[in-house]
């Protein structure tokens, strides 16, 4: 395939400009000219030969190329959100479900723009049917959606089971798996039961037990149709955004030298013991795999030429993606994480370093504890080193600022430029640092914002582009990509961010009361890109 990746010179960044920029094409495509491939192939065509290609006609019988064009590459699939407090799901106070952080959270004057909230969403709690058409339309293979701990477990505790939240959720799973679609279900996607809170949230390490019990509760009712798993959805945002910056729920800020460590090191030990329970308990018999899915923006050293920079995107890096993928990868924190806290914890004046330590033992325990390596990945940052002085915190502990590059081409996201390079160059990082772990691509999206506009060009170049760069990974580059899942099926409720910024492949019309689900262009672009097996032509 080398031979297609058409382009030269070096990019900004010393890079072939052609690795990045120009579209790698099929196996398939009847006017490629193929070094070694017969020429039955080239002329009979492969993949979609059935209707030029006679490819099992008057009894011709397979060739290697007839069964590798019929080979998946990876399966592409649509996740949507689907906790109380949206992002679709809705429904808030139905059938018994308690209240989570970001109820409470959303209904607090100021903390989401507009005063917008989850409490309806997109109604999908009482919508499976019309969702799962959707994903029909779209042709995926899997969806990916989460559970509203606090609809099963409306104190968070398995003490109180909510029977209505947990047939809800099994409902769903049978309608997807009649229709052929396999689900991925997330344990944890940023909604704790608010009872929870109540006792310390996240910074309380008895959150592992009830995370255990509550993981364990839906592996023994979902787990015999569910084979995909996730336990923490981006544990980054709930350290950082949840109780260090505060601008996500549950809104602490009080401490964010020291809070969003505590808050990490008890999310990777709740996620190393829910593996360890499906791996003891449950594998044997439901036979699926479960990970966590980290979050990570792509960085490049704003000078690529000054070791400042180099060294500060080598930070940047370590303290977000490897903060997680660390422990559970390679073990323990990153030298560079525990170097820097330490040095500047001692340096500020305090006596011990304000990152926690696991003990040998548990750093054992947590190493290995995944079955894939679960990305969620939008963007690519230039990164340069800030010094903040004597500062204990996070960002003053990293010690970067990031920039982005004036060409890029902007979304409805102020923090989400188009950046379809970063994506491979990440899939190559994660190949090199970690093992060459099995990767499922767990969200990859872009939004607009303002007016509607169903003819979503960015979109459709977003996902054209970025889904092709995963193609180079994978088949350039080695990385083992074995599934892509867009962020999202329908406009949601986007956080903090209210309503407003829409990274849907179907629009949801909210000033209607009926919430109308549309598609957009992209859903065409999409479903041909995956009937394509990602290529996009
Ligand atoms: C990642 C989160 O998991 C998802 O909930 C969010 O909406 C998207 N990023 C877009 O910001």
């Amino acid at each position: 395939l080398q031979g297609y990746i058409m382009g030269s010179g070096l990019n900004q960044n010393g890079f072939p400009a052609g690795e990045d920029e120009t579209l790698l094409y099929g196996h398939f495509r009847d006017d490629m000219m193929w070094s070694s491939a017969t020429a039955s192939f080239q002329i009979e065509g492969g993949w979609r030969s059935d209707d030029r290609g006679g490819w099992r006609s008057d009894g011709k019988g397979l060739s290697i190329w007839d069964t590798f064009a019929h080979t998946p590459l990876f399966s592409l699939s649509l996740r949507s959100k689907a906790a109380g407090v949206g992002t679709i799901e809705g429904g808030w106070r139905s059938d018994g479900k308690g209240l989570s952080i970001w109820d409470t959270f959303s209904h607090t004057p100021d903390k989401v723009k507009n005063g917008d909230n989850g409490d309806v969403a997109c109604d999908s709690y009482h919508r499976t049917d019309e969702d799962v058409s959707m994903l029909k339309t779209l042709g995926v293979k899997y969806y990916r959606f989460s559970i509203a701990w606090s609809r099963v477990l409306p104190d968070g505790t398995t003490a109180n089971i909510n029977e209505p939240g947990v047939q809800y959720y099994e409902r769903l799973v049978t309608a997807l798996v009649d229709a052929g679609i396999q689900p991925q279900v997330t344990l944890y996607h940023w909604d704790l039961p608010q009872a929870l809170e109540n006792v310390g949230g996240w910074q309380n390490v008895s959150m592992v037990n009830y995370f255990r019990d509550y993981a364990d509760l839906m592996f023994s009712r979902l787990g015999p149709k569910v084979k995909l798993w996730i336990t923490f959805n981006e544990p980054y945002i709930v350290a950082n955004l949840g109780y260090g910056y505060g601008n996500f729920a549950p809104g602490v800020s009080a401490d964010p030298g020291r809070i969003p460590y505590v808050v990490a090191h008890n999310l990777i030990k709740s996620h190393a013991e829910a593996w360890h329970l499906y791996n003891d308990k449950y594998r044997a018999t439901q036979n699926g795999q479960i990970s966590i899915t980290l979050n990570a923006d792509w960085a490049e050293p704003r000078n690529p030429y000054r070791q400042e920079d180099k060294d500060a995107t080598y930070r940047y890096v370590e303290f977000f993606l490897g903060w997680f993928a660390h422990p559970i990868y390679i073990g323990d924190y990153s030298d560079i994480m525990k170097d820097t806290i330490r040095n500047r914890s001692l340096e500020g004046g305090l006596t011990q370093s304000r990152l926690p330590e696991f003990t040998p033992e548990e750093i054992k325990r947590i190493n290995g504890t995944h079955d894939y390596f679960g990305l969620n990945h939008y963007t690519t940052k230039l990164i340069f080193p800030i010094d903040y002085g004597t500062q204990q915190n996070y960002d003053a502990d990293r010690g970067v600022g990031a920039v982005d590059d004036w060409s890029w081409l902007e979304s409805g996201s102020s923090w989400l430029k188009v950046t379809p390079f970063g994506i491979r160059r990440l899939l190559r990082h994660i190949k090199e640092t970690y093992g060459n772990p099995q990767i499922l691509i767990t969200e990859n999206g872009v939004s607009e914002k303002g007016t509607v506009d169903l003819n979503d060009e960015v979109r459709q170049y977003y996902y054209t582009h970025y889904i092709n760069n995963v193609l180079k990974a994978r088949l350039l580059d080695g990385a083992d990509v074995r599934g892509y899942t867009a962020w999202s099926l329908m406009d949601n409720f986007e956080w903090a961010e209210g309503y407003g910024e829409r990274f849907g492949l179907f629009f949801v019309n909210r000033s209607d009361a009926g919430l109308p689900r549309t598609p957009k262009v992209s859903v065409q672009t999409y479903n041909k890109i995956i009937r394509c097996n990602g290529f996009a032509d």
